[in-house]
């Protein structure tokens, strides 16, 4: 299966990559559009995957919350194309743009059915953290890099 991994660039590839990041981690839980986006995306690292025809099918967000702790957040992948290696990939290209600002290491939040997948990826929980939308308990989880 063909993918690539690219920044969004232009103003209508912003505008597909949140598009993604509402319909997946938002509207399942009837928030409207809009309501995906925060006060800061303007200083983080925005990474998205898409197919052979152009079309945004995963997602991610690198924050940086200091000199050495950065930030993943509002990471999905269309449920198609799941298992296939996408989310491993863009998780390895927040990972090398974190290296290159020198932060030492990542912290997230996990949504429960995914901290199998950072698992994977070396990432460890910490500890129970948030409940979003009154029904999806996340795990704090972190790596070195
Ligand atoms: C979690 C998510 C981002 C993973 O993306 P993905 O593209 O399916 O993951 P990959 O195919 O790159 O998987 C990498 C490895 O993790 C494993 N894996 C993937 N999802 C997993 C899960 N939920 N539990 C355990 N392992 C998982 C894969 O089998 C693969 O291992 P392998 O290389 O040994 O086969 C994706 O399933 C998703 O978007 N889920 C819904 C939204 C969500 O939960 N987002 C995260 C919010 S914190």
């Amino acid at each position: 299966m063909y993918f690539k991994i690219k920044e969004p660039a232009s103003k209508e590839e912003f505008k597909r990559y949140y598009h993604l990041r509402w319909k997946l981690l938002r509207a399942p839980w009837n928030q409207a559009e809009g309501s995906e986006v925060d006060d800061i995306e303007d200083q983080c690292f925005h990474i998205m995957a898409v197919d052979d025809k152009n079309e945004v099918i995963g997602i991610a967000r690198l924050q940086f919350n200091s000199t050495t702790e950065a930030q993943v957040r509002y990471m999905a992948v269309t449920e198609s194309y799941e298992r296939q290696g996408i989310g491993r990939e863009l998780i390895k290209a927040v990972e090398r743009r974190a290296k290159e600002s020198s932060h030492e290491y990542i912290v997230l939040d996990a949504r429960e059915p995914a901290v199998g997948f950072y698992q994977k990826l070396g990432y460890t929980v910490i500890e129970k953290s948030y409940l979003l939308f009154d029904e999806i308990q996340h795990y704090r989880m972190t790596k070195n890099l």
